[in-house]
């Protein structure tokens, strides 16, 4: 059966960082199935990730993952058509973890498998929401790693128009919130505390705002809030009562987001397109989205967003970028695999 069948179904695997995600997609008829385990409660204890944990953890929870949504989908493992997995970037050990099972286990049902870029899960993931934008669009890609705008023209046809040249937005979020003794992941717990926040009490530097280019930094306000919260502290412990913590933590979410939704729009203004797509864990923050779908509602633009648990890491955004490049003859029976913990997305074409 040729791979570009209509019907055919990819089985994805996600296991980059600190979420197991498994999905089946079915060309034609969209998502069968999705599951998603998360390890937060187990890093929360350390402060952020632990790799090895983080390994360890995908190791213990795919098979029955895999199994749990064959089971939801009815779909019987010989159905299966090829298996798409996590190539990098992300942690070594935990995207071998995925790869291994996912080389393995298309070795028994001698089907393809292929390495999908992570970013690009999160890029196409849009495409999985109704309305969905068509190409070509602006992203906006925020996540824990990354924060990039890019020019996307299709499948595999990706430009860098700008990215942060220090931290990543989620960082940003991350950073601040420890800062602020919050518990990881920092930036819904961030996002949370700011609800009880009040506006305009803090300043916050917003670096790069006016570079006139579509870079971004959020090493500076890091900075500024390790500074705001040193001057209320003593031997480290931190004496800020809750409501001057709501009260930074507004500011820091304001800051950010000021940022992020001035570059985007300029993004737009600089290529001439209409439609932003917001992509990674980041995009689920409400402010962000409101005042994304705000300002560029004004000017005649879309903003796309995936659906809130298709922002963060998830196996479904794997097993739908798998089934495009399947469905343009990619994959292969060779079950040779390495992981690639850096890798930029501009390397990856169709
Ligand atoms: O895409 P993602 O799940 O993982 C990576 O590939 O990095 O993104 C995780 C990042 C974390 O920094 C997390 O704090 C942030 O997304 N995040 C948020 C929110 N939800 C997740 N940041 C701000 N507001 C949120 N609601
Ligand atoms: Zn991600």
């Amino acid at each position: 059966m040729p791979l570009n069948t209509p019907g055919l179904i990819t089985l994805g695997i996600e296991s980059s960082c600190d979420e197991t995600g498994i999905a089946l997609y079915q060309m034609g008829r969209g998502l069968l199935a999705h599951a998603l385990y998360t390890q937060v409660a187990m890093h929360n204890e350390y402060g952020g990730v632990v790799p090895e944990l983080a390994s360890r953890d995908h190791v213990r929870r795919i098979i029955p993952l895999v199994r749990q949504i064959m089971r939801e989908a009815d779909v019987p493992l010989t159905q299966i058509s090829a298996i798409a997995y996590t190539q990098g970037p992300g942690l070594g050990g935990a995207l071998l973890v995925g790869a291994s099972v996912a080389n393995a286990l298309a070795y028994a049902l001698d089907i393809p498998t292929i390495g999908i870029h992570h970013l690009e899960g999160h890029l196409l993931s849009p495409l999985l929401s109704d309305p969905a934008p068509e190409f070509p669009f602006v992203a906006l890609l925020v996540s824990g790693g990354h924060t990039q705008l890019m020019r996307v023209d299709g499948v595999g046809r990706y430009t860098l128009l700008g990215e942060t040249v220090d931290d990543a937005a989620g960082e940003a979020f991350d950073k601040s919130a420890k800062l602020l003794g919050l518990d990881y992941p920092g930036g819904p717990a961030l996002a949370k505390l700011a609800a009880e926040g009040h506006a305009g009490l803090y300043k916050l530097p917003r670096p790069m705002l006016h570079s006139g280019d579509l870079e971004f930094s959020f090493s500076g306000l890091k900075t500024a809030v390790m500074t705001l919260v040193r001057q209320r502290s003593n031997d480290g412990e931190i004496l800020l009562d809750r409501q001057t913590r709501a009260d930074i933590a507004y500011a820091v979410q304001e800051a950010i987001v000021d940022v992020l939704a001035q570059k985007a729009r300029a993004a737009l203004a600089h290529t001439g397109l209409d439609q932003l797509v917001v992509a990674g864990g980041v995009g689920a923050n409400q402010l962000l989205r409101t005042r994304l779908r705000k300002d560029i509602g004004k000017r005649g633009g879309k903003v796309f967003y995936p659906d809130l648990e298709f922002c963060t890491d998830n196996g479904a955004m794997i097993a739908f970028a798998g089934a495009l490049r399947v469905a343009e003859q990619q994959g292969a029976k060779d079950y040779r695999f390495n992981v690639k913990p850096r890798w930029d997305l501009q390397e990856i074409t169709l």
